[in-house]
C-alpha cells in the first residue's frame, strides 16, 4: 500500500510504496478504507521537523490525523459498527501509567503524564494511507448525508471540546436565563476558527470573526453566510473591534499567535471567558501589561482556558453539529474545503498553504 510519510532524520517527505497492509488482529478491531484526510497546521509542523515522532523502530511517521474512512471489515466484538459505515477515528490513545486517572477513565485528552500517543503525530502512524486497522471504540460513525464534508469532524472537535468546557465553567453565571444574546469573538478565519464560528452560531451567539485579511475573501463570505460579522485587523484596531462588538462574553482563539491573543485578552468583557486553542511556535519573549491583565481577570471575574485534543463526547457532538451546519448552510460548509489532492501529491498542500482546508483524497 501507499502511505504519505515524514522522515525526521533525513528531513524529507516521501510516499512509502510498500507500507504493509494491516490485518485485524483482535475481535474488537475494525478495518477501514481511508476516503479523505485533512491537512492542518500540525501536519505542517511535523513536515518541518519541529514536531511529530515516528513509532518505535520506524524511521518514518505516516502522517494524517483528520480522517474519514469507510469500514470494510469488523471483528466479532466490534459492537454495532459494520462494513459500509462511515467513521471518524479519534486521534489520541491513552498512556499506560496506572496513576493517570484521565487515561484510566478514557479521557486521554486530559492525560496527565504526556506519555499518550497520537495517530499521525506522536509514536503512531496516521491515516494518509489506503487501509487502517484500529479499535472499534475509537471510531465515531457519521451519517452518509455528510459524506462529502465528514473530514471536517476532527477539526470541529477542537471547538466542541472547548464549548463543552465553556458551558461548564459559565454555569457560574446566570447565563441562559434571559433573552440576552451572548457575544463571541473568534480570532482567525482558518478552518478551526470558521468551524468554531459555526458552532457558536448554531448556539445563537452573536458571532464576530476578527482576522487579518481584508474583504473580499472567501472566509469572510462564509462568516456572513452563517450570520456572523467579519472584521479585518487591517481596518479596525483591537479596541475599535471591541467597540463594534460591545461587551465580549467569549473569545475563541484559533490563530496560534500569542501576541495577538494576549493583546485581545485586554478587551474581554465582564464575566468573559477566553479560550486558547492555537499552539504558537517558540519566538522570543515579548512585553505585556500584566497589571491590566491581572486587574481585569480579578475585577471582571474573567477566565482563561486552554484546550487540546478531544474526548468521545466532543466527537459525538461534532458529528451532530456538522450535520446541523450542513443542513443549514450547505454552501458555506462545502466552501471550507478548497483544495483536493491525490496521495502522491500530499506534500503540495503542506508546503504551500492556500485556501481554507485542503484534503487528500485516497
Ligand atoms: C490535533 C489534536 C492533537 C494536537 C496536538 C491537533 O492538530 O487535532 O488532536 O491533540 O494536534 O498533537
Ligand atoms: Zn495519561
Amino acid at each position: 500500500m501507499k502511505a504519505a510519510a515524514v522522515y525526521p532524520d533525513k528531513k524529507s517527505l516521501g510516499v512509502v510504496a510498500d507500507f504493509p497492509e494491516p490485518k485485524i488482529g483482535a475481535p474488537a478491531q475494525i478495518k477501514f478504507r481511508v476516503l479523505n484526510v485533512g491537512v492542518c497546521g500540525t501536519d505542517r509542523e511535523i513536515a518541518s521537523f519541529v514536531y511529530g515522532t515516528p513509532p518505535e523502530g520506524s524511521d518514518y511517521l505516516v502522517i494524517g490525523h483528520e480522517c474519514l474512512g469507510e469500514v470494510v471489515e469488523a471483528g466479532a466484538e466490534a459492537g454495532s459498527i459494520k462494513p459500509g459505515d462511515l467513521v471518524i477515528p479519534m486521534v489520541r490513545r491513552p498512556c499506560h501509567h496506572p496513576e493517570c486517572v484521565a487515561c484510566q477513565v478514557g479521557r486521554s485528552d486530559f492525560c496527565y503524564t504526556g506519555d499518550y500517543r497520537e495517530r499521525g503525530i506522536m509514536k503512531m502512524h496516521g491515516f494518509m494511507t489506503e487501509l487502517v486497522v484500529d479499535e472499534a471504540r475509537y471510531m465515531n460513525v457519521v451519517p452518509a448525508a455528510i459524506r462529502e464534508v465528514g473530514v471536517l469532524v476532527e477539526p470541529l472537535t477542537i471547538a466542541e471540546k472547548a464549548l463543552i468546557q465553556t458551558l461548564n465553567v459559565q454555569q457560574r453565571l446566570p447565563w441562559g436565563r434571559t433573552k440576552y444574546r451572548h457575544r463571541a469573538v473568534v480570532l482567525g478565519a482558518g478552518p478551526v476558527g470558521l468551524l468554531g464560528a459555526m458552532a457558536l452560531a448554531v448556539r445563537d451567539f452573536d458571532v464576530t470573526v476578527y482576522s487579518r485579511d481584508r474583504e473580499p475573501n472567501s472566509s469572510a463570505d462564509i462568516v456572513k453566510a452563517i450570520g456572523g460579522r467579519y472584521i479585518s485587523s487591517q481596518d479596525r484596531t483591537i479596541e475599535q473591534m471591541a467597540g463594534d462588538v460591545g461587551s465580549i462574553d467569549l473569545i475563541y482563539e484559533a490563530t496560534g499567535a500569542s501576541q495577538l491573543a494576549f493583546d485581545v485578552l485586554r478587551v474581554l468583557g465582564t464575566n468573559g471567558i477566553f479560550i486558547l486553542t492555537g499552539v504558537p511556535g517558540r519566538h522570543g519573549p515579548i512585553q505585556f501589561d500584566t497589571d491590566t491583565i491581572m486587574r481585569n481577570l480579578v475585577l471582571k471575574n474573567q477566565c482563561v482556558l486552554g484546550t487540546v485534543n478531544a474526548g468521545k463526547d466532543a466527537f459525538e457532538q461534532a458529528v451532530t453539529d456538522l450535520a446541523a451546519f450542513y443542513a443549514r448552510w450547505p454552501r458555506a460548509v462545502k466552501g471550507l474545503i478548497t483544495g483536493r489532492f491525490p496521495l502522491e501529491e500530499f506534500a503540495q498542500p503542506i508546503h504551500n498553504q492556500t485556501g481554507i482546508k485542503n484534503i487528500i483524497e485516497i
